[in-house]
């Protein structure tokens, strides 16, 4: 059986990106279809290279159970656009970034998160504002709106 290979993307990949693959790859466990995934996370920019998921990332995840721990931060190539079937990011910036990385997105991969719900925009950035339930809001209808049009 052939997986669904899922990146998300981000500026750092300590808040954001990290939230949605943890939460996705608990939704998948919760559904009863991890075999049928590969999930993870990557940044666009090098700055938060090797560090850890950002604290209070972290503690919004374990409020919800989720645990966010081995995660360290990764820039991605242009070999991910290979490697995944989708690349998904969380604003209009990292999709300028990512097609910049990977030369276009010919085939149609790219795609920002809250395109799968009914409000599409940007997942509220909680770098500047520290509100970071905002953001598991807006990662939870995300990944619940991607899972269903996975498996619909
Ligand atoms: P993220 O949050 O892109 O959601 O991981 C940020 C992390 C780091 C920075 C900005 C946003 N930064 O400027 O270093």
């Amino acid at each position: 059986m052939t997986k669904t290979k899922i990146l998300f993307i981000c500026l750092g990949n300590i808040c954001r990106s990290p939230m949605a693959e943890f939460y996705m790859k608990d939704l998948v466990c919760r559904e009863g279809c991890a075999d049928r995934f590969e999930i993870a996370s990557a940044a666009t920019s090098d700055e938060e290279r090797g560090n850890p998921v950002y604290p209070p990332a972290r503690r919004k995840m374990a409020e919800h159970g989720i645990d966010c721990s081995g995660k360290t931060a990764r820039r991605m190539t242009k070999a991910d656009y290979d490697d995944y079937d989708l690349l998904i990011c969380m604003d209009h910036s990292n999709l300028r970034n990512m097609e910049r990385i990977c030369g276009g997105d010919p085939e149609g991969k790219m795609k920002m998160l809250l395109d799968y719900t009914d409000r599409p925009g940007s997942v509220a950035d909680p770098w500047y504002t520290g509100d970071f339930e905002a953001t598991w809001r807006d990662v939870e209808a995300g990944c619940t709106g991607l899972f269903r049009s996975l498996t619909e």
